[in-house]
């Protein structure tokens, strides 16, 4: 700071309010000891979504299959088209309630919030509790999105590695030591490892949360009913938290909407801050995504669509079994294919007619691989892209150990 003081003839105080502010912003990332860099991506990122090739096969978007998505005609024939007007309830009773019930179901009683998808609720819970510079842990690896949303937000990245029943404890502890003000993790439907929390790991995780009662614990639900995986809870119930879980995956992404439950004060600053913003979700959504709710119909079709996103998800695993390539995916809409060489692989399989999701967008510190999303997989193409992947990882594989 000193020299560059010199070099521009500046004050060294001036200089240091110029970090703090780069730093604060997200331009720069300051590493006790190691000094201040460059931060490797821009704090909000403008990127245009590339065009794939014809031809190429998508997945790597994380979207649901459209086909085992709920018709919304009749609901939306249905919808009251009366005027609401400033000042009514946020949320529409009919939803709040059947939230209550879905959450109560799993043994959860708080407070409810509606908000415009589970990322929204996610960053008004971060920004009405935490300041800039305030740490947050997140999954290694972890869905990019959170991560630049909490780089976003002039947070600060803690990571703390998934294995395949979620945060590792020990780790999460360590994370908690060096002052970690919240916890953002994903129950079940890891995105991208599909990892899911069982009840003997969710009881160590909460031993370890318990012993920090103040740090605000988000759990992002948001495969919820069709992930595949039963909920467990990860946070303490007299703690702070939200469990966020999201409509995109169960009534289709358009709708917008996620249903969050917490402790009061967490959930009462998600809809303060909501206010200062799109005020509430909007009723006419709110009242879609009631009415198709309730239908039996859509009951028995998102049974069916968890078990289908189950069953593709495991014949890729299993395609890729008979190669010899351990690949996981226990619950959620993807794969995750741990790979030494993901950027060759990745590719090489858009050359063969498949676009994948490279590690590299997902992980902080943990082993590369590339996540593929099934939700639309049919066994039959799940066993040609296994081939392909086999193919390409005897020449990969030589070329790497060369
Ligand atoms: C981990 C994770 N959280 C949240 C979302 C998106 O939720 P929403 O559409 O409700 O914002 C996704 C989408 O794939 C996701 O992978």
């Amino acid at each position: 700071m000193r020299s560059l003081a010199d070099a521009l003839a500046v004050s060294p105080a001036t200089v240091a309010a110029a970090y703090r502010t780069l730093r604060q912003r997200g331009f720069v990332v300051a590493d006790r000891g190691r000094g201040t860099t460059v931060a490797a991506l821009p704090p909000v990122r403008v990127r245009r979504v590339a065009e794939l090739p014809a031809g190429v096969r998508d997945l790597a978007s994380g979207n649901p299959d459209p086909s085992l998505l709920p018709s919304l005609a009749e609901a939306l024939g249905r919808v009251d088209p009366t005027h609401k007007l400033y000042g009514g309830p946020a949320k529409l009773p009919e939803l709040e309630s059947l939230a209550s019930a879905e959450f109560a179901a799993d043994g959860l009683y708080g407070e409810i919030a509606v908000t415009g998808g589970a990322l929204d609720a996610i960053e008004r819970a971060l920004q009405t509790e935490l300041r800039i510079g305030d740490r947050v842990v997140l999954e290694d690896p972890s869905w990019p999105r959170i991560a630049d949303l909490v780089h976003a937000l002039g947070l600060v990245v803690e990571p703390v590695a998934v294995d395949s029943r979620g945060l590792d404890p020990e780790a999460l502890e360590a994370a908690l030591r060096r002052g970690a003000r919240a916890v953002i993790a994903t129950p079940r439907g890891q995105n991208p490892t599909g990892a899911a929390v069982d009840p003997a790991r969710a009881e160590e995780l909460r031993a370890v949360l318990a012993r920090w009662p103040d740090v605000l614990v988000i759990e992002d639900d948001y495969v919820a009913r069709v992930a595949g995986a039963p909920y467990a809870p990860l946070h303490v119930e007299d703690g702070r938290w939200a469990v966020v879980r999201s409509l995109s995956k169960v009534l289709g992404p358009d709708l917008r909407l996620a249903m969050a439950a917490g402790d009061p004060l967490t959930i009462s600053r998600i809809e303060g801050r909501q206010r200062l913003g799109p005020g509430w979700a909007s009723h006419l959504l709110q009242q879609v995504a009631a009415l198709v709710l309730r239908d039996r119909e859509t009951k028995r079709l998102l049974r069916r669509a968890e078990r289908v996103y189950a069953e593709r998800r495991n014949a890729l695993v299993s395609a890729l079994a008979a190669h010899g390539i351990d690949a996981s995916g226990d619950s959620g809409l993807g794969v995750w294919v741990p790979l030494a060489d993901e950027a060759a692989v990745v590719r090489e399989l858009l050359a063969r007619g498949w676009a994948v999701g490279p590690g590299e967008r997902f992980r902080f510190q943990s082993a590369s691989g590339i996540r593929v999303t099934t939700a639309a997989l049919e066994p039959a193409d799940a066993a040609r892209l296994a081939d392909a992947l086999a193919s390409l990882r005897g020449p990969t594989a030589r070329t790497y150990d060369a």
